[in-house]
């Protein structure tokens, strides 16, 4: 590749810096590939490249494109990450490298942020933020060339994109492919592009050296290996991996105790200082970026501190860690994964794949030579531990993808999936989005409704509380409510602490807030306090002084920004209306609107277990949170409504829950409860007639012959 003697988006001079990383990045494997790499993406439309993590995929091939001119001012390429984190990080390295301020050249598109326009030739986008352009345009004409990078980690989005983009290849004819990782099944992506031509960059700049246990570990293992890392390891940050954000602070406690033992049983000179820092997706972008940036401390008499950084699945892939030598890792991760049969998700924890631990281990090995170390045996590492991970897809319960795959104009039966979804999967979403009416009949297209949904992006259930709101006049505190659920699924909105101690003081907190008809206008409430806050200029101590997370309230006003907008335009049938706080049917009102977009989402007290629910479409039993409202049972609180029933280690909960009195949810669908001749539909009928009975004081055999519920 001939470098360029000026910049190539402004024609200045280049600063000093560029040349610093200039002589890094020419020592980069791929660096030194790059004129056959290039030579193979002009080639052919489609190209798969493999390559050793840190070889320089990420960031060196797009830009390579742009200096040769495959790239011209007017045209774009778009190169996918799959996490916020990853864009922001790539996006910058990259522009940096290539001398201009983010935004101009080089921008990054994803939730909460843009700096790509007309302007940049280079936009690095989450694969979800890709997915959302598709659906505006099937065919992604903005960009001539597409990258999906880190493939391997088969996350939802990007197994959407791999079928946009088969079947965008047949009808764009200009359209070029590529796709990246170190550690995907590159043959199976081939065969999904009909025989895609492989490339492989050989070499790798670092060396990262892997590390087993002799035998398999025990509770206190973990400890004792960041422990012995630490006073006798190289010099270097450590990075632990770990399946959740709950064991982290357990962890934190476990080594500093240790280090005190530490100092007598090591010679206590080599036994250096440790700082701790967290990394998952809720710890705020300041808390990230000292993660990720920050030095090891300096040497202290001789000594080295290090930093301990323990990290979720968010840290795995393509980011670079200043400083990290060391990765440990638990080769565990928490999945979330769907039942088809009774609708439910499994919280589980599980082994990576051999392929998850590749990525892991490559963040030792970015700036120097590295080691990983693996709670685990070789044996194990070998036999035991799959080569690739689950796709994400199958994981999911096809809600969200079957509307964004309908609102791209095709049907999920002719999607070209990379991966399969379960067919019982498939049909379950089409019953459920049927009954929300979002799709039509035979799954095949979305309802006028569905078109609107599809735009919100936000769970169908919610999408439908929101549609139905005005009609109750209650839309102001719909959208506030729904924000505050999408925010919370991503982020949680009440962090749970540790302690016993702290849990009793959070539950003093939450209890300030909660409203006895349960968790939605709870939420209601946090966030209206939160503005009231903003207001005064005191979010941050309000948020501080209830232990809540910054990031959920910000994000949940960033998202109710975003739906006003959406649910403002003509097409759709909602007006804006908020409710007086002294309207004697304020709560009421709010309720109504709830359950009529609740779906079957409904349970009912199990009369004989206290805060045991019976989900009323399946029969499973569940119960709700500790601490949670809802609490006392009442004739009040006998029905409820729920978002999710989540089954854990040894327990199965309902989230999101409100009581909801059993009148409001058959005027909010009747179709769920009655049939055209007015009786109880089949499925629930045995768990609704006595009710009906003591609601109506009717008899038995008048209910089961059909009633009149309505008044029509
Ligand atoms: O994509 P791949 O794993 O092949 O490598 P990359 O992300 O292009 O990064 C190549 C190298 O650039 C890394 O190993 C780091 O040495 C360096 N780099 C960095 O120092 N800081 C970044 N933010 C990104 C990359
Ligand atoms: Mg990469």
């Amino acid at each position: 590749m001939r470098l360029p003697t000026k910049n190539v988006f402004n024609a200045r001079p280049f600063s000093a810096d560029y040349h610093r990383l200039l002589a890094g990045r020419k020592e980069l494997p791929v660096y030194k590939q790059l004129d056959r790499l290039l030579k193979a993406v002009q080639d052919h439309r489609v190209v798969i490249l493999e390559g050793e993590t840190g070889s320089g995929k990420t960031t060196q091939l797009a830009q390579a494109m742009i200096i040769e001119g495959l790239i011209k001012a007017g045209e774009k390429v778009a190169m996918t990450q799959n996490k916020v984190l990853q864009a922001d990080q790539v996006g910058e390295r990259i522009a940096k490298e290539m001398d201009v301020p983010l935004g101009t050249g080089v921008g990054v598109k994803r939730k909460g942020a843009d700096s790509t326009s007309d302007h940049t030739r280079l936009d690095v986008l989450t694969d979800g933020s890709l997915v959302a352009e598709a659906k505006r345009d099937p065919l992604l004409h903005k960009y001539k060339w597409i990258i999906i990078d880190e493939a391997h980690q088969a996350s939802t989005h990007t197994d959407l994109l791999l079928g946009i983009l088969k079947n965008a290849l047949k009808h764009r004819p200009d359209l070029k492919v590529i796709i990246m990782s170190a550690t995907m099944d590159a043959a199976k992506f081939s065969r999904h592009f009909d025989g895609a031509h492989r490339e492989k960059v050989e070499g790798r700049e670092h060396e990262v050296r892997g590390h087993h246990l002799r035998q398999e570990p025990e509770d206190s293992t973990l400890v004792e290996a960041i422990l012995q890392v630490h006073a006798t390891g190289e010099d270097g940050n450590i990075l632990v991996f770990v399946p959740g954000v709950g064991e982290m602070g357990k962890i934190i406690a476990g080594v500093q105790r240790a280090l005190v033992g530490a100092r007598a049983r090591y010679s206590s000179t080599e036994v250096g200082p440790m700082e701790y820092y967290k990394l998952h997706a809720t710890v705020g972008e300041e808390a990230t970026r000292r993660a990720i940036e920050e030095l090891p401390p300096a040497p202290r008499n001789d000594i080295l501190g290090r930093k301990l950084i323990l990290a979720t699945n968010i840290a795995e892939t393509s980011i670079t860690l200043k400083g990290v030598t060391h990765v440990i890792d638990t080769c565990l991760v928490k999945n979330k994964i769907y039942n088809p049969e009774d609708e439910s998700w499994w919280l589980h924890k599980e082994r990576i794949s051999k392929s998850v631990a590749a990525q892991r281990a490559g963040r030792a090995g970015r700036t120097r030579p590295g080691h990983c170390w693996r709670m685990c045996t070789a044996s194990y590492f070998e036999h035991e531990m799959l080569d690739h991970a689950v796709p994400e897809i199958l994981h999911s319960d096809m809600l969200v993808e079957t509307i964004t795959i309908l609102a791209l104009g095709q049907t999920v039966v002719d999607f070209p999936f990379i991966n399969e979804p379960a067919e019982e999967t498939i049909e379950k979403a089409f019953g459920i989005l049927g009954e929300l009416a979002i799709v039509n009949q035979d799954g095949r297209a979305l309802t006028d409704r569905g078109v609107i949904v599809a735009r919100m992006e936000v769970n169908p259930y919610a999408a439908t509380m929101l549609l139905e709101s005005s009609t109750h006049d209650c839309s102001e505190e719909m959208v506030s409510i729904a924000s505050m659920m999408e925010a919370g699924e991503a982020h949680g909105i009440f962090p749970r602490a540790s302690t016993k101690q702290e849990q009793q003081e959070q539950d003093r907190i939450w209890n300030s807030f909660s409203h006895p008809s349960g968790d939605h206008i709870t939420y209601l409430r946090l966030y209206m306090k939160w503005r009231e806050a903003r207001r005064n200029n005191a979010q941050d101590q309000f948020v501080a002084d209830n232990k809540l997370r910054k990031k959920t309230l910000v994000d949940a006003d960033a998202t109710r920004k975003q739906l006003i907008r959406i649910l403002d335009r003509d097409d759709v049938r909602w007006q804006s209306k908020s409710l007086d706080p002294d309207d004697p049917k304020y709560y009421s009102k709010i309720v109504r609107a709830l359950a009529a977009g609740s779906g079957m989402k409904v349970a009912k007290r199990n009369p004989s277990r206290p805060m045991q629910y019976d989900i009323v479409r399946t029969g499973v039993s569940a119960s709700l949170l500790p601490g949670m409202s809802c609490g006392a049972p009442t004739r009040n609180n006998e029905w409820i409504i729920f978002r999710e029933y989540v089954s854990g280690e040894n327990k199965s909960q309902l989230k999101d829950v409100t009581a909801v009195p059993l009148e409001y949810l058959i005027d909010g669908n009747p179709a769920y409860w009655f049939d055209v001749e007015s009786r109880p539909v089949g499925h629930i009928q045995e768990r609704i007639v006595e009710t009906l009975m003591s609601l109506t004081g009717r008899s038995e055999g008048s209910i089961r012959g059909g009633m009149p519920y309505f008044q029509q």
